[in-house]
């Protein structure tokens, strides 16, 4: 049995976390803030099943406030955590790029420099992206390209935490293992993100808003292949490491939204605008290291996974409870 604390337990991939390690045993702490990034009352949902049971507990609160960490680190000594609140997501980082710096940066370090002081010895598992890697570096992405050509805030705010966690592993001893993860997708998706959103969409009817001619590729990455990974990553953290957590199949969002009309039995329309500011034209993960040193080896391809998502969702519009299928 373990101590995890989890900032950001109460979101999409964060609520699922908490739930496994609360049923493997583990006692779970979720700090998040349950901001308006998109409707909080799906993140109470999300762990309203956790609250209450032996072994949980929440703090609401945020991980730029010196007295929420305080309380949070009353609960040490944690054997890890895992730092996954952030401010999400590319497009909406190139409006406020100030707020995405605050969260993603000052509050990781904040977060980092009161683990180091008040639960020395916990290992941490960073949340980051595959959009550190920018638009430069040759596909499939290794995680010795250093990424430092990010094109968004969101991606430089990532960046940044990772590097701040490699100067608190040199100075302060932490043991971080950043995890990028390639485009999570599953039961609980934030709504904005592009399968939940043209899921929606075609569903009720709406036109399909495709930013650009819909050629962009990504590498799609099933909910429970992240949290294995994540879990892989808690068993074997030890000083200072990076791997990408992707599927390491890529398809474009044309083929993705005639994956989920198929899924729905519904037709889509599309209508194509200007492409955003802070896209990249191609996500796709090399997986070997992630595979040699974790076993990582995901198991969802996209065909599948989109068939299950489809299923939550309209589970979810028949008064489903969000739980994973
Ligand atoms: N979902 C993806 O495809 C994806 C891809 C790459 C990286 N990530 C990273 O994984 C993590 C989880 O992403 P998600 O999709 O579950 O997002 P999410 O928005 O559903 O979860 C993030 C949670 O963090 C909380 N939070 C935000 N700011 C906070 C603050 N200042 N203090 C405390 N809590 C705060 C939010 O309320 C939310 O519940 C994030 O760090 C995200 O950047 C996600």
């Amino acid at each position: 049995m373990s101590r995890v604390l989890i900032t950001g337990g109460a979101g999409f991939i964060g609520s699922q976390l908490s739930e496994k390690r609360l049923q493997a045993g583990d006692d779970v702490v979720v700090l998040d803030n349950f901001n308006d990034f998109y409707d909080p009352s799906l993140k109470e949902r999300n762990i309203e099943s956790l609250v209450g049971q032996d072994g949980f507990s929440l703090i609401r609160g945020d991980i730029r406030d010196n007295s929420a960490l305080e309380t949070a680190f009353e609960r040490a000594p944690f054997d890890f955590l895992v730092h996954l609140a952030a401010m999400p997501g590319v497009r909406p980082s190139v409006q406020k790029p100030d707020l995405y710096y605050d969260v993603n940066c000052t509050g990781t370090v904040r977060l980092f420099d009161w683990v180091a002081k008040a639960s020395p010895g916990c290992k941490v598992i960073f949340g980051s992206s595959s959009s550190v890697y920018g638009d430069q570096c040759p596909t499939p992405f290794k995680e010795e390209m250093t990424g430092d050509c990010p094109i968004s805030p969101y991606a430089a705010s990532k960046r940044a935490g990772e590097l701040q966690a490699y100067v608190h592993h040199r100075i302060y001893g932490l043991n971080v293992c950043c995890l990028r993860f390639f485009t999570v997708y599953g039961p609980r998706q934030r709504p904005e993100m592009a399968i939940h959103k043209f899921t929606r969409q075609i569903n009720e009817g709406e036109e399909v808003v495709v930013y650009g001619d819909g050629t962009a590729i990504r590498d799609f990455t099933y909910i429970t292949d992240i949290l294995d990974g994540i879990e892989r990553a808690m068993e074997n953290a030890s000083g200072f490491q990076i791997f990408n957590l992707g599927e390491s199949r890529t398809i474009s969002i044309l083929e993705t939204i005639d994956l989920i009309a198929k899924s729905l039995g519904k037709k889509a329309r599309v209508r194509h605008d200007p492409p955003c500011e802070g896209d990249v034209p191609i996500t796709f993960a090399d997986l070997t290291l992630a595979r040699k040193e974790l076993g990582y080896n995901p198991k969802v391809d996209v065909a599948a996974g989109v068939d299950a998502f489809v299923r939550w969702f309209l589970e979810q519009g028949a008064g489903g409870n969000g739980a994973l299928p």
